[in-house]
This record gives structure tokens, sequence and C-alpha cells, in this order.
């Protein structure tokens, strides 16, 4: 098998993916780009969708050590998913604000996502734009590849959705496209039912050859198109955000993305996204999630599961009401050595990484940093990473 260690082959270790790579437990800071962040809940916090807030969180996770930030694109119509917080119905575009975020750091990855099927997205102008950012922050952008699973989303581009294994085979094509723009040094012409292009070429090539893939996904046809293209690869607890029943779950899917990505010779990464609730005591951790759900945004909550419903995304399911108001695809809370206790179990399904929302991320943010980054590096969960001077 494949020694997952190893950094993608066409990517040099001391690459910005590659010095991530070397980390035994990827961090991640999902940004909350949109109101409401991962929580639907009114109990008061300073999470907040603006680009200054995002900036600050960014900054900071970087002089942590952290690995890379992650920008999530969803579209919304009027009143968000709805309740008393209109819950997402402001957002930031994730490309545009991430990419932003480029000139304010100097060494954490910089994850956007974009939608490539819906509009009129031709894979020459994500080639360009690709690697004009990967060459403004010096190798460290990322695209997060989706397919756009909400039928309203796609209706608001006047679109139909396009059935579920068709999106990911338009996906594979779109990405290989790319991939020639990124690796020729001659004109490409190709032409297939939905993109042509005629003696199109991009240079600057990106710094290593390309910028970092991604992929969120949970389905067969999700994982066996991850496989192909992405680098980090992002997965889902098929049982509900409980950590205990995750951990029963996620070796089997960490190993079945891993082989995959094996049998296409290639090596991934694989991360899940937990929302961690940690004080210094067990009681005050689960105080502070019955204090979030005694005030849940039961509307939004509802909105949200009822736009899911129409959707045909395989992740985030088995999630109960309250897991879904408190957020993350799974929960760690608990005292640092109750975080850490849990990473270190995490870790032994085959996770290489988190990706973590915070309640109130600044705060939290920081506590985090102060009382569970050392203990991670303890644990051997994490090396030490020089830290950052941005600008
Ligand atoms: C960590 C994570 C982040 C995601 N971010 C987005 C996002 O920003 N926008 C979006 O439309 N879908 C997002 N998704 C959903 C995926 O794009 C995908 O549509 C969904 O998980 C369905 O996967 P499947 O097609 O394999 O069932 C995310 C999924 C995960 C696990």
């Amino acid at each position: 098998m494949t020694d997952t260690r190893m950094i993608p082959a066409d990517m040099p270790p001391d690459s910005p993916l590659g010095q991530a790579w070397q980390q035994p437990l990827m961090l991640g800071l999902f940004l909350p780009i949109h109101n409401g962040g991962w929580t639907m809940s009114t109990l008061p916090r300073g999470t907040d969708w603006r680009f200054d807030y995002n900036a600050r969180l960014t900054r900071r996770a970087e002089e942590l050590g952290f690995d890379l930030v992650f920008g999530p694109a969803h579209w919304l119509s009027k009143g968000g998913f709805g309740g008393e917080t209109n819950y997402r119905e402001t957002s930031l575009d994730a490309f545009i604000a991430t990419s932003a975020l480029a000139a304010v750091t100097s060494r954490i990855l910089l994850i956007s996502t974009i939608h490539i099927l819906y509009g009129p997205w031709h894979p020459l102008h994500l080639a360009k734009f690709g690697a004009t950012l990967d060459h403004i922050s010096k190798g460290r952008w990322g695209l997060n590849v989706v397919t756009g699973f909400r039928k309203d989303e796609w209706a608001m581009f006047g679109q139909q959705q396009i059935a579920h294994g068709q999106r990911y085979a338009l996906a594979d094509e779109f990405v290989d496209i790319m991939l020639k723009l990124w690796g020729s040094d001659e004109n490409v012409s190709y032409q297939s039912e939905r993109w042509t292009l005629e003696k199109a070429f991009v240079t600057p090539k990106p710094v290593h050859g390309r910028p970092v893939m991604v992929s969120a996904t949970s389905s067969p046809a999700g994982i066996a198109s991850a496989v192909k293209h992405a680098d980090l690869v992002f997965i889902t607890s098929p049982a509900g955000a409980r950590i205990d029943r995750a951990l029963e779950a996620l070796p089997a899917i960490n190993q079945a993305v891993k082989d995959g990505a094996a049998a296409q010779g290639r090596s991934v990464r694989t991360l899940i996204n937990p929302l961690i609730l940690c004080r210094d005591t067990e009681a005050e951790a689960w105080q502070a999630y019955r204090e979030i759900l005694d005030q849940a945004d039961h509307g939004a909550v509802e909105g949200f599961f009822h736009s899911h419903a129409t959707g045909d995304s395989q992740s985030w399911r088995g999630h109960e009401r309250d897991e879904r108001t408190v957020g993350g695809n799974i929960q760690i809370v608990g005292t640092p050595e109750q975080v850490v206790d849990q990473l270190l179990k995490l870790k032994a399904t085959g996770c290489d990484g988190i990706q973590i929302c915070f309640f109130d991320y600044e705060p939290e943010l920081e506590y985090f940093g102060r009382r569970v980054l050392p203990l991670l590096e303890q644990a051997g969960l994490r090396l030490p990473v020089a830290r950052s001077t941005n600008a």
C-alpha cells in the first residue's frame, strides 16, 4: 500500500502543502464567513462573518501554527435558512474572501470553495485565476471543488441540477482540463460536449505545478473523484456528530479513501471537521453546550433540515436536531486533556487532520492555542511550527 505519509509525488516537501503534510494531525480552521457560523443559536457571541474578523482569525491561526483555513460557499435566498437569525443569509464569497487573505498571511494554506458547475465557469477561468493566486500566495492557494448538492442553488443560477454521478464526471473533466493548462508548455486545444478550448494557454505556471486540490465528499462517486485529484479529502461521520459513534464508523471510511487513492498511485490526507467546545472543567464545557441549546434558533434548524432534505448530499447524514444546532460534523466537548484524548482516538481511526469550528471563534481559538496546542505537541500530534511573522 502507498505510504500515506508521502507527500503527493508532484509536490516538493518544502512546498506549503509539503510542510503541512508532515504534521501528524493537520490543523485547519473553518472560517465563519457567513452569519451564525456553524451554530444555530441566539446565545450571544462575537463570531462575525465580516472580512476583518476572519482576517484576524486567520492571522492568529497562522501564528499558532495552523496549517490551513477554509472558506465555505453556499448560495441562499433572502432569509437564509430562516429562524430568528436568518441563518447564513449574509455571507462573503469564499473565493474572493479566502484569496484576499493571501495578502495578510505568509505561511498558512488558503482554501476556497467553488461551485464549478454553476453559471458560465470555464476551466480556463479557474486555471488562470488559480495560477495567479498561486503566485500571489506563493503556493498556498487551494481549490475545494464542489458540484452543488442543493436544487435551490442551481435554480438561483437558472440551471437544472445535474444528476449526482454526472456532476462528479464533469468535475473530473473540469479538473483534468485545468491540470492540462497548468502543466502544458504549449497551447491547449480541447473539445467535449460541455467545454471547448482552442489554443488556450496559461502562464505563469503555478509555483509547484498546480495549486492544492481539495474535495469534501461522502458518496462513492464523490470519493472516486476525490482520490483522482485531491490532496486533502474532507470526510464526514455517517453516524452523526457524537464522537463515540463517529469513532466507530470512521476507520472504514478513512481506509476506503486511502485505498482508493493508493489504487490511483496517489496519497491523500483525510480531514474531518469537529466543533470543539473546550473549557477548564468538563462541567463547564457541557454547561456551555446546554446554553447553546437553550437558545437554539429552532426556525433556522428546521430550515436547514428542510433545505438539506431537498438536496442529494450524502454528507452530514445521521445528525439529530440538537447536533445540528450546535454544529460541526462531529463534536468534541470537554477539558483540554479530554479534547486531546479524543483527537488521539480520531487519529487512530486514520484521520490525518481536523478543521475546527468554534462557537465563539476569537476567544475559543485563543484558548485552544494556550491550553490545547501544547498538549497536542506533547502527545505527538503536532510538530512545532516556525511561528510566522506575517504582514
Ligand atoms: C468539510 C466540508 C465542507 C463542505 N463545504 C461545502 C461548501 O462550502 N459548499 C457546498 O456546496 N458544499 C460543501 N460541502 C458539501 C460537499 O460539497 C458535497 O456536496 C456534499 O458533501 C455531498 O457529497 P456527496 O456528493 O459525496 O454526497 C462540504 C462538505 C464537507 C464535508
